[in-house]
């Protein structure tokens, strides 16, 4: 598949660049003091960011030795960058570890190659498909939650990043993981730090010395897959029924695009889930009220049951639970482009090259479009947010292509352990913990009874 640049260069966007331009702020020194407190006082940058784009508003310039990308936020920036001006960006920033890892993966592929691709891949995580990963989803809970004592205490942060890893193998590839957890876990976690905001961000070369053998580790065992089942195919001339069959037998498709792909669904699979999950078991634990109408109604819709397609469709509050969730702790909490062309927006000039961040963290916590911010008011659901100010899974082209699978993994998930258990959270302070994406530290400590 050819390599192919995007950035199509756009007529309007081009004739604008000739017009005088708005300096983008910088935070001064006074305000980089008070970002700093900020971030004692949370032990988060995230918050940080609040500050900066309340002083200097929905644009400014980060200004750190070495990377001063553009930080915007709300849902005007978002539907610019992400919709009407799509084509003049890349996802590609070639030296960042997330691209030295995924390679030609589908999240940072640009062009032709990621649209194509992107059009192969759909079918398996397209509404259709789900209906046949329910029952894999309540399994892979039913497998790690069995294991829980009842007076031990657990950190839920792992637990449900087990429950996410064998969900995603099970589903996408037809693997089952469990037996492999143990062996592949630290080198999993190292390959998630590799990819953290860190040093690298100052450092490009930074070295990482664990980490090629983590990966080669990884990378070994999915092309074992992969030959495993290329022979499979040829000996049985099956038909692909998951989407590691529907790549292999895809025309001009190689062993290490595929790599790339599975290596893709892996980690944007599963770390994004882990985070929601995690987030979600932490405010079952600290929020009474909110638990209590979960517990009600997974009673009243299952019963019994192990959760179908037709009870998720009832599961209308442990919808807007999941949505609080994601508003307040957006697992991926900020997306990254780069400029393909010189180009201009609200008078701002952008140069061709240039980092422009769309933060989903700040946009979710803006006073413009929620009420009470900082709440946790799942019913707040119950009327529409306005358009890209709610943006958990991005949007236009380049959005979350597992936003369906997501939804529907989260809902099995949290609807079979309120159904089998109680949940009494020990640790309630935790602090938002930039990792590859948003996590509650130092866990989600808590004890789990059968009910
Ligand atoms: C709660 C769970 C998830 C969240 C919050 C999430 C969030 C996101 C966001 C915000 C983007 C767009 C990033 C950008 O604009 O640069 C994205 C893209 C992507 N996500 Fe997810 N995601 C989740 C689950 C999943 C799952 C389950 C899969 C696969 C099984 C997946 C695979 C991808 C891929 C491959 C892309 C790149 C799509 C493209 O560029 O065409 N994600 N995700």
């Amino acid at each position: 598949m050819a390599r192919v640049q995007s950035g199509t260069p756009c007529a309007t966007i081009a004739r604008m660049t000739t017009q005088p331009h708005t300096k983008i702020p910088t935070p001064n020194g006074n305000l980089a003091l008070k970002a700093l407190q900020t971030i004692l006082r949370t032990r988060s940058p995230l918050p940080a960011l609040e500050v900066f784009h309340g002083a200097l508003g929905k644009v400014f310039r980060a200004n750190l030795p070495s990377f001063k990308p553009i930080m915007t936020a709300g849902a005007e920036w978002a539907r610019w960058l992400l919709v009407e001006a799509r084509e003049s960006f890349l996802w590609k920033a070639p030296k960042d570890p997330i691209a030295r890892l995924l390679r030609d993966g589908l999240l940072v592929a640009d062009g032709e190659m990621h649209d194509s691709m992107r059009r192969l891949m759909n079918p398996a995580l397209h509404r259709n498909a789900l209906v046949g990963y329910v029952e894999s989803m309540w399994r892979a809970t039913d497998r790690i939650a069995e294991q829980w004592q009842p007076h031990e205490t657990y950190d839920m942060l792992p637990e449900v990043r087990k429950i996410a890893l064998l969900i995603v193998m099970e589903t996408l590839f037809s693997v089952d993981f469990m037996p492999h957890i143990t062996n592949y876990w630290a080198a999993l976690l190292h390959t998630l730090r590799y990819i953290s905001p860190g040093i690298w961000v100052l450092w490009a070369d930074v070295p990482r010395p664990n980490y090629r053998r983590a990966l080669r580790h990884i990378d070994n065992y999915l092309h074992q897959i992969i030959r495993l089942r290329r022979a499979h195919l040829t000996q049985t001339g099956a038909q692909p029924n998951d989407l590691l069959g529907i790549l292999v037998s895809a025309e001009g498709v190689d062993d290490a695009m595929i790599r790339d792909q599975m290596l893709t669904m892996i980690i944007a699979g599963h770390d994004t889930s882990t985070g929601l999950l995690a987030w979600a078991m932490y405010m079952i634990g600290a929020d009474a009220q909110a638990a209590q109408r979960l517990y009600d109604e997974v009673d009243s819709v299952l019963g019994d049951a192990p959760p179908s397609m037709e009870h998720l469709a009832q599961l209308k509050y442990l919808d807007r639970f999941i949505d609080e969730t994601l508003r307040l702790y957006p697992p991926a909490h900020l997306g990254s482009r780069i400029a393909a062309q010189d180009l201009t927006h609200e008078g701002y000039l952008i140069r061709k090259g240039e980092r422009v961040t769309y933060s989903i963290y700040v946009t979710h916590r803006m006073a413009d479009y929620w009420q009470n911010p900082g709440d946790f008011y799942p019913d707040r659901f119950l009327e529409k947010p306005v358009p890209y100010s709610f943006l958990p899974f991005g949007g236009g082209a380049r959005n979350c292509i597992g936003a369906a699978f997501a939804q529907v993994e989260a809902k099995v998930i949290l609807a079979r352990l309120v159904q089998r258990y109680r949940f009494t959270l020990l640790q309630p302070h935790v602090h938002m913990h930039m990792a590859v994406t948003l996590e509650p530290r130092p866990g989600v400590i808590m004890r789990a009874v059968r009910r």
